[in-house]
């Protein structure tokens, strides 16, 4: 068993097109390593910056958000509204203090496995360069 910091991320992915390319990447066997916890929105557009700071709270080394390209959301334009308020919290958490490669944005869409695959492991090896995250953990959740 290895030394090396495995960090915890959280992810939160949109049903429509990056939990789709993460099922694609999946069933054509790109390989990533299994650092983070996807949790499925309807819209990256659901998610509330309280998901993310909840996540840190609770221990998570890392939170990633990813959700369908500008143009192609469902809800015509919940990812443009996601991107705002994580742009917003992410500017006042790096104000507060937390590390740069905590919190991580992206578009990915379903038909995108090999760009799926390429994010997953640069957000990987930016929260393990930021090594473990002390800052607003309140309690440590721990994860299987
Ligand atoms: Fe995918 Fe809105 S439906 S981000």
């Amino acid at each position: 068993m290895s030394d090396e910091f495995e960090p915890k991320i959280v992810a939160f992915f949109c049903n429509w097109c990056t939990y789709g390319g993460a099922d694609l990447a999946g069933v054509s066997r790109l390989q990533y390593p299994p650092n983070f916890r996807a949790i499925r929105l309807p819209c990256t557009g659901r998610m509330s910056p309280k998901f993310i700071l909840e996540a840190f709270r609770r221990g998570a080394d890392g939170v990633w958000v990813s959700g369908c390209h500008p143009g192609d959301c469902h809800f015509i334009a919940g990812n443009l509204y996601a991107r705002r308020k994580f742009t917003l919290l992410h500017n006042m958490l790096l104000n507060m203090g937390l590390e740069p490669g905590r919190l991580h944005f992206s578009w990915i869409s379903s038909a995108e496995a090999t760009k799926f695959q390429d994010v997953a492991i640069r957000v990987i090896e930016a929260v393990k360069a930021a090594g473990p995250n002390e800052r607003f953990v309140k309690h440590r959740i721990e994860v299987a």
